[in-house]
Order: structure tokens, then sequence, then C-alpha cells
């Protein structure tokens, strides 16, 4: 959640930390940012701003930590980041893929992703879906009766053998925004442990001839900071587990990551270590597969926003309002969840940040604030190039047209080389949808 504004803690007045900045990041004698050996302030004169820059040597290590760290199967999460490019590094390291709609099966089909790493979620999955899914060969995760209902029509009508899981919801709560929490009862998704729903929901897709059950799926929400949440689901899900002969129980993701100086999260192989234990612990067989599917944790922290300063509002003994060219349209989770994110110069990273300013977009909302309590350096100018860093989940994903502002840009970039992902949106493609 957002730090107080005007707080004065040392980490928002110190120099940004290269902790929340992507893995090769370096800052040089004369104070500037480099990425992937390229300086950022270079990226955003090439390719303009807002701009996405991904350090794309990070998320390959990301990947391959997380690879590592759940020898029987990790699936990233693609509602965190997709493009073609994302999707083509999770099929060159032959990790899964995580999607939940349509759009995702078929960003990921096309780039490269096998149709049996796929795995498909959602808790209202349309007919279109189930069918392009079953007759793709793609995992299904099944969410309530009424899916298994149309599972049951779409293999038998297409004749076709599905493999599935069952997501439970083991009534855990995470600490987290309540809006990104999702094991607790009061849930949208899955089925209850409570009142045996689960046990019957089972029961029902044993009978279904064309459906491969293999085994249980939770998720109990997102941004989690603690290990021993998942220690509790796994406590709570072995019993059920145990009763059946599965073979794959998936925790599914949620690991948080530090957006501010002062936060810390468990790496995505301590939570692989503790996920396995508890699983051992609980009892649960050893030749049973334990999955997970990271989002965030896999993507977040290797990429930053850049944006220019269009103005600097300062209004004595209120507050200073730095507004840039993006906004609400480009990072929504302030709007959305509250949540925090600090700013600095790419030009003079290394100088200390003693103005406290709110960095705003350019929405026509007053919510539309990037930063609520930033710093920056005293002699910001307008004109300059500020970023924002820890933007690499659910802020490209998340992108609208709201006020019919164009879609940034991104970029990956590694070893002196930036490459443009995804171009930047043209007025000619906000008229592509009118008819
Ligand atoms: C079912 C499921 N799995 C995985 C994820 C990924 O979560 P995160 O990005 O927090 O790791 C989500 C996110 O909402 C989800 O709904």
């Amino acid at each position: 959640m957002q730090t107080e504004d005007f707080s004065t803690a040392d980490f928002l007045t110190s120099p940004i930390s290269l902790k929340l900045l992507p893995s090769t990041s370096f800052i040089n004698d004369g104070g500037e940012l480099f990425i992937g050996d390229v300086a950022v302030t270079d990226m955003a004169a090439e390719f303009g701003t807002p701009l996405f820059i991904y350090d794309e040597e990070n998320l390959r290590h990301n990947i391959s930590e997380a690879k590592a760290a759940f020898p029987a199967g990790v699936a990233y999460a693609s509602k965190a980041f997709l493009c073609k490019a994302m999707a083509e590094l999770v099929a060159e390291y032959g990790i899964n893929m995580d999607v939940s709609s349509l759009g995702e099966m078929y960003i990921a089909l096309g780039s490269g992703v096998p149709a049996e790493n796929i795995v498909l979620h959602g808790n209202n999955k349309s007919v279109l879906e189930m069918k392009f899914a079953v007759e793709n060969g793609i995992k299904i995760v099944i969410d309530s009766f009424d899916e298994i209902n149309l599972l049951h029509d779409v293999t038998s009508g297409l004749k076709k053998k599905c493999r599935a899981l069952l997501r439970v919801t083991p009534g855990v709560e995470a600490h987290t925004h309540e809006f990104v929490k999702t094991g607790h009862e009061d849930s949208k998704f899955g089925f209850p442990l409570a009142d045996s729903v689960a046990h019957r929901a089972i029961e029902q897709l044993f009978r279904l001839g064309h459906v491969e059950l293999l085994g249980l799926h939770s998720h109990i929400g997102s941004q989690i900071f603690e290990l021993s949440p998942y220690v509790e689901t796994m406590e709570i899900m072995a019993p059920i587990f145990n009763r059946y002969s599965f073979s794959e129980l998936c925790i599914g993701g949620g690991l948080g990551v530090p957006y501010l100086g002062n936060e810390y999260a468990p790496s995505v192989s301590e939570w692989a270590k503790a996920a396995l234990q508890a699983a051992e612990q609980a009892g649960i067989a050893k030749d049973v597969a334990i999955t997970a599917e990271p989002g965030r944790s896999i993507v977040a922290a290797t990429a930053i926003t850049c944006y220019t300063v269009g103005s600097i509002k300062e209004i004595p003994q209120v507050r200073t309002y730095l507004a840039v060219d993006g906004g609400m349209s480009d990072n929504p989770r302030p709007i959305l969840y509250g949540s925090g994110y600090e700013v600095f110069l790419p030009s003079r990273a290394d100088a200390f940040r003693e103005k406290a300013v709110r960095v705003v977009g350019k929405h026509c909302e007053s919510g539309d604030i990037l930063v609520s309590g930033g710093f920056i350096p005293v002699d910001t100018e307008v004109g300059e190039i500020i970023a924002t860093p820890v933007t690499g989940a659910y802020g490209y994903s998340m992108a609208s047209h709201y006020n019919r502002l164009l879609r940034p840009a991104v970029v990956f970039v590694r070893d002196g080389n930036p490459r443009l992902v995804c171009r930047r949106e043209s007025l000619e493609d906000l008229l592509r949808f009118d008819v």
C-alpha cells in the first residue's frame, strides 16, 4: 500500500535503490542509468515516451530461476504482461503458460508456446474458449459446476479428451489488497472446500468419460509477501488431495515483489522451497507434481516506465504536482489498489531526491495518480525524463485507451541492443474498430 505522502523516509529521498531496478542496471560516473548496456535516456529519445523498458537478461534469469525452482512444472501467468516477444521467451525456455482468455490463448499459440504447455483459467469461460482449448489440447482449470456441464457438452460434441485441474478456494485469507485476494471463501473463483462442494465437483468430473482430472489448483491472491499462507494452503489442500490418486497440485501464483525501497519479498526459489517442504510435511506423495504459476514475480522488477515531465505545478502549503505524458492508462495500479511506487531521474540516478511531488498523468481524473508520495531531485525541470521502477507487471497488460491516449511502446534491451517489441499505437489504430 502507498507510503504516507511527504514522509521523509530515507529510502525515498536517497538516490533510487539499485534493488528496485532491473538486474543489469548500472549508473555511470555521470549519474546516467544504463539497462542492458544502453543509456535509458537514449532509449527514451529513440522510442519516445511513455516507454516500457524491459531488461531481457533479467527476464531470462527470472524464467530460468522459476523453472529450476519448480522442477515438476511452472507456468508463467501471462496476464501480468503478454506480447509476442514475451511468449517467445516462455516458449524458448520450455516452461508452461497460464492464460485466461481466447486472446491470451491465441497469442501463446501464435508465438510458439506448444498447446500441451498451455493451461486455461477463468471463472466464466465462454463456449468458444472451451472449444478452442479442447480442440487444441490445452489443459483446463475447472472453476464452476456450470463449467463442468459445459466441458461435458464440448468434449462429447468434439469427441476429444481433455486434461483438467479443479480450482479449489481453500479459505485462506492472504494479507493483500481486497481486489487481489482470491483464496477466501467469499470469492467468485473456484469450488469451496466447505460443505463438500469441491468433493462433489471432483466426483462429477470423474464421471465424465472425456475428462482426465489430473489434480487440484488453488490461487490465494496476488502481491503476497509472506510464505505462511502458502504453507497453510498446502495443509488445507492435502487431505482432499490425498483422498484421490491425483498427480498434480498447483499452488497458483501471487508471490509479491518490492515496489518501494523499504519492502522485502521472498525469492521465487524461497517460495518454491517452502511450498515443496510444506507438501512433504502435509503427506503429499513425492511423485506428485507440485506446480506453480507466477506472473508478477517473473516480470515486475525487470522493467521501468519512462515519461516526459510536461508541467510542474506548485501549490504553496499544499503540494507540488508533476504531470507526465502517460498516467492511469499505462499504469492503473495506483488508482485500482492504491499501489505505491518510487520515481527517479534516469539521467541523474545517483542524485538525492529531496523535493516531494505527486506524479500525475494527463487524464481527466483527479485520481489519475502514478506516484502519490514521490521524491525527485530539487532541480528537476519540465522536459526531463523521469521513470517509475518495477512496472513490468499489470501495467502494459492493463493499459487502456482512456482519453484516446496511444498505448506506449515496449522495448526489450539486452547486450547493448534495444529492440522494439510492441510499437507505440498510432492515431489510425484508434479508428481501426470503428465501422
Ligand atoms: C489463477 C491465477 N494464477 C496466477 C496468477 C498470477 O498471479 P501473480 O502475478 O500475482 O503471480 C493469477 C493472478 O491473478 C491468477 O489469477
